[in-house]
């Protein structure tokens, strides 16, 4: 494994691979890595000759209130993991060096970007895509890889690359969970015993979800909702943010469901922000399980 620092290593480390028709695959990761972010690490080994991690908190994707100084740091421990991996190169590059003196340029998907996530931190998705594509310009990989646990993320992303007609191919990886249900994120870190204990309501509010249109063949999303809002309302230490049962490509509100809806929410556990979310898929017509 080698660590590269500089932009300009990681181009012409690139170049060279491609040159000699070697397939590259991306994770693009804030560091701070778990098993989630190994799941995508393992894929991209699967799919291509050369796996390139890029470990990059960016600056631009966080609010002025959010936790951008706090966010866990650990090059070191992530470099490990990646060796663990049979990861061939992190790309950890400096801030001054992602964004020079004089930056400029932003890449905004509109619409998509205002909803959700984007609701709560104005200016997010801004960020994301602005990273997302510059890391693509700089490794450019075959295939990039990003987790369903940012299921707004992954949407997004998929939309500028139609738009902007990069040339990559999009993989999204399965959200990988504890064994009591709580998606794995960086961000759980923060959280004191009793939160953590309490997080599994996330879980559960989900499923209730999921139990709801795919086993009792429910199709009203705003049944669905109040169901999800009461099973975290059982939970006094979660203040929700929202909870949104959304098409799964324009992220549009929906009344009925009648396709797979992603189900999307986020909630406070004191000063911690999580999001979680799941896909359901209505019974087919004539009360028949979903397949
Ligand atoms: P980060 O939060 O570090 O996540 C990196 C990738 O890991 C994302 O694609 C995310 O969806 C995926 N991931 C996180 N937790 C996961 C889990 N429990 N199961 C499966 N995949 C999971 O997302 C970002 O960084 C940044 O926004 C980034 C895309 C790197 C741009 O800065």
């Amino acid at each position: 494994m080698e660590l590269i620092r500089r932009v300009s290593l990681m181009r012409e480390i690139s170049r060279e691979k491609r040159g000699r028709g070697k397939k590259i695959a991306l994770v693009p990761t804030m560091g701070a890595l778990h098993d989630g972010h190994l799941s995508l690490v393992r894929r991209a080994r699967d799919l291509a000759d050369i796996v390139v991690v890029s470990i990059f908190v960016n600056p631009t994707q966080f609010g002025p209130r959010e936790d951008y100084e706090r966010y866990p740091r650990d090059l070191a421990r992530d470099a490990d993991l990646c060796i663990a991996e049979g990861v061939d190169y992190v790309f950890a590059p400096e801030a001054n060096d992602m964004y020079p003196p004089g930056y400029r340029t932003w890449v905004e998907v509109e619409g998509l970007s205002s909803v959700l996530e984007g609701a709560s931190r104005p200016g997010h998705f801004r960020g994301v895509c602005t990273v997302v594509l510059k890391l693509l310009n700089i490794v450019r990989p075959h295939f990039a890889l990003f987790g369903q646990k940012d299921a707004q993320q992954a949407i997004i992303v998929r939309r500028m690359v139609r738009d902007l007609n990069v040339d990559v191919e999009l993989v999204v990886c399965e959200t990988v969970r504890q064994p009591d249900g709580l998606a794995l994120s960086s961000r759980n870190a923060y959280l004191s015993p009793e939160d953590r204990a309490a997080a599994t309501v996330l879980f559960r509010a989900l499923e209730r979800a999921r139990v709801l249109v795919e086993d009792e063949g429910e199709t009203d999303a705003a049944r669905v909702e109040r169901e999800v809002r009461e099973v975290l309302a059982g939970e006094p230490r979660v203040r929700v943010d929202y909870v949104a049962l959304v098409d799964e490509d324009d992220l549009q509100p929906v009344e009925r469901i009648e396709r797979p809806v992603l189900v999307a929410l986020a909630a406070w556990l004191g000063d911690t922000r999580l999001i979680d979310n799941v896909i359901v898929k209505p019974r087919k017509r004539g009360g028949e399980q979903p397949s």
